[in-house]
């Protein structure tokens, strides 16, 4: 799928990953609209100029994302929506029995699953159905998914159980929904990040960073946003790239 003159809906486009992923693709040519709860997503789409567009949604939310997928339909104009790179997603940290030998909250659970996994079905269906209608390009596609996983879905630490499950839950989905696809010829891949410098790791203690940061082979630092939009970005145009999932982690096996 060629990026330039096409039209991608990216989610958790506000921040991190999904941020830079929306500059890449403008960039490169594309237009892009930007996802997110955050209301910050409005002045990045400004940023960015008249090739973004900004839509303030749930992705948990049936309605708020087949809005949200609309939108990106109407900005693609006669070739519609051509992708979607979903980065929405939180990380949660919480002990099955704490030190105090409390229980761990269902309820802290249930939402990390619901942002994280539900909430991955509910953008991957619109979108695919979205992408069905498209007429297909010279090479006869119609569309590419690429979810957000972590190498916490194959790896997870302590008190992980929630994010590693949900995780391990898009990667679970890639293959079958990947064939199920191929009739309509879109494609659905994953990315599976190691430890990357975003906001969202802000919310882990600086020394713990720096012991993630030389737990890396190689290189040894943190990923940079834009590593990840590179290989969104290489998903998006190579065709061959089809049902599986990318670690992309400078070799990280997190212990
Ligand atoms: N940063 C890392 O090291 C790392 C590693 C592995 C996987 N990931 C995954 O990559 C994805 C992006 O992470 P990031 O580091 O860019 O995080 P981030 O916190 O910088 O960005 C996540 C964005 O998702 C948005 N969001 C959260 N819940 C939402 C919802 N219900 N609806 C709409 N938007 C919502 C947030 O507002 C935020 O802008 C996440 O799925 C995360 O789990 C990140």
């Amino acid at each position: 799928m060629q990026v330039k003159d096409r039209t991608f809906l990216i989610t958790g486009a506000a921040s991190g990953l999904g941020s830079a992923t929306a500059e890449r693709l403008v960039a490169a040519g594309a237009s892009v609209v930007l996802c997110d709860l955050n209301d910050s997503v409005n002045a990045h789409a400004e940023r960015l100029g008249k090739c973004a567009k900004a839509c303030m949604a749930d992705i948990t939310s049936a309605e708020q994302m087949q809005r949200a997928v609309d939108e990106a339909v109407a900005f693609g104009g006669e070739s519609g929506l051509s992708g979607v790179v979903h980065c929405a997603g939180v990380v949660s940290v919480a002990k099955l029995v704490d030190r105090d030998g409390n229980a761990a909250d269902l309820e802290g659970y249930a939402r990390t699953i619901k942002i994280n996994l539900v909430g991955t079905f509910n953008v991957m269906r619109l979108a695919a159905a979205a992408m069905t209608r498209n007429t297909p390009n010279e090479s006869g596609e119609r569309g590419v998914i690429i979810n957000t996983a972590s190498v916490a879905a194959f790896d997870g630490q302590i008190g992980q159980c929630a994010y590693s499950a949900s995780k391990a839950g898009v990667v679970g989905m890639s293959l079958p929904a990947a064939r199920e696809l191929s009739r309509h010829a879109i494609r659905v891949m994953a990315i599976a990040p190691g430890v990357f410098e975003t906001p969202m790791m802000s919310e882990i203690p600086d020394e713990a960073a720096k012991a993630l940061a030389a737990a890396v082979p190689f290189p040894k630092r943190l990923g940079k946003p834009d590593e990840f939009a590179q290989l969104a970005e290489q998903i998006i145009t190579n065709p061959m790239l089809n049902g599986e999932v990318i670690r992309l982690d400078g070799g990280i096996r997190m212990q």
